[in-house]
């Protein structure tokens, strides 16, 4: 096949994770969610997905691989957005006749996570905003990534938060047709650039059920719910973005800390009930709790997707003191501190038992701060 044949774009799109919850969907279809969300865009240096949009008149179907895995891209959220995007570039034809006939070909999609996928992060959100930021450039489209979030929300809900970078808000938005349900910037990460993240990765046991799974169980069986969607979270979004707007790291940690807490618990009031938090889960919480109450003020904050992982923020400022009490009880040996510049020190008196939860439970850690958006690459994966 000749080389020229082949059209390439290649992009590296980031990893959010959630400070107010995205839980529940109001059209399954659709992908339209219950009630807003706000996230922080993790640096794309230690987490990233990484994919090349290529098209070609040679080539004969749409393909998708993942790590090296073929992967089904015949279901319906890839297929909405492969259908968005080429109606789009299709436009763009018809508007400029001399444009070659790229929404006419085959595509061919080549993804990489730079992270273990066995680490159960929330690799989905990532992912999808690489795969439209990669068409959408493959394409040369001149979509603002408002629009392109609508897309990639068909996805997955949680990668529209992904096409930017910093923090992050998805309006729930009112109308049926999803067409004002988007993600927008609430301020890049050059705002408040010394917020750090400590990924506390558990060992893996059984699989949790999927969010998607998760959360419509939750929508039909948790009374809790419609009062988190109706009274909880509007309020909490306008905190939030003031904390954010404000570099108000008390109210954020707060906020941050509660929003966890009123999700699982709305996955514990799920019939039947979800768990996604473990006894390792519950301990790094006691920890941040200690860590909190030790400094007298709020140094770090935990949250938890929909799985034992935890996150924690802090700023920059209270690295030694919280990331470095973490490598204390964690243990220096565990992969993911190498290179970092964080000692390990002594946790707080009264953490023996849950401090030996977190060493035995915590496999590795993942150390990142808030990131940028996603970003063109000429590194093509095929
Ligand atoms: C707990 O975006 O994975 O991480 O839209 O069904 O793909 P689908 O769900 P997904 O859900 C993420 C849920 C969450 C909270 C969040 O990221 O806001």
């Amino acid at each position: 096949m000749a080389d020229e044949e082949v059209y390439r774009a290649s992009t590296y799109a980031p990893v959010n994770i959630a400070v107010v919850k995205y839980w529940g969907k109001r059209d399954t279809t659709l992908n339209l969610p219950t009630n807003s969300s706000l996230s922080v865009t993790l640096s794309q240096d230690d987490l990233r997905t990484h994919t090349t949009a290529s098209c070609s008149p040679t080539f004969t179907a749409d393909s998708l691989t993942l790590n090296g895995n073929p992967q089904d891209i015949t279901t319906p959220r890839t297929q909405a957005c492969l259908r968005e995007l080429r109606a789009l570039r299709h436009a763009l034809e018809t508007s400029n006749p001399s444009l070659p006939k790229l929404s006419t070909m085959s595509l061919r999609l080549t993804s990489a996570n730079n992270f273990p996928t066995a680490a159960g992060l929330a690799s989905s959100a990532a992912g999808f905003a690489a795969l439209v930021r990669a068409i959408a450039d493959l394409y040369a489209l001149p979509t603002p990534p408002e629009d392109l979030s609508r897309i990639a929300r068909q996805g997955s809900g949680s990668a529209c938060r992904s096409l930017f970078g910093g923090y992050v808000a998805w309006n729930t938005g009112t109308s049926p047709d999803g067409s004002d349900s988007l993600a927008h910037l609430i301020a890049p990460a050059s705002h408040w650039p010394d917020m750090r993240a400590l990924l506390l990765i558990t060992n893996p046991s059984q699989k949790a059920i999927s969010s998607t799974a998760g959360m419509q169980q939750t929508v039909a069986t948790s009374p809790l719910f419609p009062h988190r969607a109706a009274e909880i979270v509007p309020p909490r979004m306008r905190a939030m973005e003031k904390a954010i707007l404000s570099r108000d790291f008390d109210s954020f940690a707060t906020l941050t800390m509660k929003e966890s807490n009123n999700f699982h618990a709305c996955c514990a009031d799920t019939h039947p009930p979800i768990f996604y938090m473990n006894d390792t889960s519950r301990a790094c919480i006691r920890v941040c709790e200690a860590l909190n109450v030790a400094a007298g003020r709020a140094v770090c904050a935990y949250t938890f997707d929909a799985g034992p992982n935890c996150v924690v923020y802090y700023l920059q400022a209270d690295e030694q003191v919280v990331a470095g009490s973490f490598k204390g009880l964690v243990g220096e040996g565990k992969e993911g501190w190498e290179g970092k510049g964080v000692e390990a020190r002594a946790a707080p008196q009264g953490l023996e038992t849950v401090g030996e939860m977190v060493r035995q439970g915590v496999g590795r850690v993942i150390l990142t701060g808030v990131g940028d958006g996603p970003r063109r690459t000429e590194q093509h994966l095929c």
